[in-house]
């Protein structure tokens, strides 16, 4: 059984990892008007994977005896000005979905809850790879800059990126 608190945080990690389907999505969209069908791609495949993020949350609550309550999801934004600037608030949008399960994972401690704190650790190593891939993006267009050959190598690049089967 979840306590209120637990229960509470969880459907807002819920919302949270919708959000960040929704802004992956606003940012395929993006680069899909600017014509980088790889990084498109490596966008549209990042969305999926939020939502598999999301939906772990929505089974263990209710595998919990729980209720998940869906939340209106905040507006994305629709435009950057580069592919780096795009890139650098994906980074910065993960560091920041990592300290929200870090705040989980402290609650879940406080609370004496630990199969949310066993259940949360999944997510704490997921961090580790989702900051990492978005930061080697940013450090390539850093690299690349202007150059657009760069820029076409890397979006050839962003483009071999598949969808993993959800674990
Ligand atoms: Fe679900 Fe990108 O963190």
């Amino acid at each position: 059984m979840l306590s209120q608190k637990v229960e509470q945080a969880l459907n807002k990690q819920v919302n949270a990892e919708l959000f960040s389907a929704y802004m992956y999505l606003s940012m395929s969209a993006y680069f899909e008007s600017q014509s980088f069908k790889g990084m498109a791609n490596w966008m549209r495949i990042q969305a999926q994977e939020e939502l598999t993020h999301a939906m772990k949350l929505f089974d263990f609550i209710n595998d919990r005896n729980g209720r998940v309550l869906l939340g209106p999801i905040e507006g994305p934004k629709t435009h950057w000005d580069s592919p780096l600037q795009a890139f650098e608030d994906a980074l910065r949008h993960e560091i920041h979905v990592t300290s929200l399960i870090y705040e989980l994972m402290n609650l879940s401690q406080a609370e004496k809850d630990h199969a949310a704190h066993n259940f949360l650790e999944w997510f704490v190593n997921e961090q580790v790879e989702e900051e990492a891939a978005a930061r080697q993006v940013v450090d390539k267009l850093k690299l690349a800059g202007d150059h657009g050959a760069a820029l076409l190598m890397i979006d050839a690049e962003l483009g071999q990126r598949t969808a993993q089967p959800a674990q």
